[in-house]
């Protein structure tokens, strides 16, 4: 396919387990023109006063840009404290309004996979979880299965962060593949 996603790492840190799973969806990925977004760290705290067309600061307009431009999403979430990173769904509530009814809600009907790690036994369950209830509000057409959860991270990554874990990458090349189908099945125009 030439389908462009755009890819949502909610963990800043450079060895992220979760941003390593991107690159691995990018490796082994059905085909989809994934582009890792780098903008996250730069994302101020929402604020509804500035979430207007006019006054919305430059690097929030421009990640809704990118995803209203994106024929679908992937996030990998890390789980903080039993739930998303705040960094992530900070970003996610800047994209997720259209208080003047004239732009249209970036994240609405948007196909979006889910996926996560940790190096925990539990690997991101319930931060993939919280993302659902997210998107649940935003009436994204989010993939059910199969789930994508990398629990025990360190023992399915090598020392690189490449994904060597065999069972998770064929869950990786499932969860892209149904991204696809649902990519496919979406309402034109995109
Ligand atoms: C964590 N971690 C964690 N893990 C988990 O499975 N459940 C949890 O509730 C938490 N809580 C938590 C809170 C905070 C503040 C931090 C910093 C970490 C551990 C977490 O899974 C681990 O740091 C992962 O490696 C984070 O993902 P990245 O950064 O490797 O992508």
């Amino acid at each position: 396919t030439d389908y462009k996603v755009l890819a949502i790492s909610g963990s800043l840190r450079a060895n992220s387990y979760n941003t390593a799973l991107l690159r691995a969806a990018q490796k082994h990925g059905a085909g989809l023109d994934i582009e890792i977004y780098e903008g996250l760290r730069e994302i101020p705290p929402y604020d509804l006063d500035l979430d207007t067309p006019q006054s919305r600061p430059a690097i929030v307009a421009d990640l809704r840009e990118r995803i209203t431009a994106a024929d679908g999403l992937i996030i990998a979430t890390p789980e903080y404290n039993y739930s998303m990173p705040g960094v992530l769904k900070n970003a996610l509530d800047w994209v997720s309004t259209d208080w003047t009814k004239t732009e249209g809600v970036p994240l609405r009907h948007k196909p979006i996979a889910i996926m996560g790690a940790a190096p925990t036994q539990f690997g991101s369950v319930r931060a993939q979880l919280a993302l659902r209830q997210v998107f649940h509000w935003t009436e994204s057409d989010v993939v059910l299965k199969p789930e994508v959860i990398a629990f025990r991270s360190h023992e399915r990554f090598d020392e690189e962060g490449n994904l060597v874990d065999e069972m998770t990458i064929d869950l990786l090349t499932g969860l892209l593949t149904a991204l696809v189908v649902k990519i496919d099945r979406a309402p034109q125009p995109r």
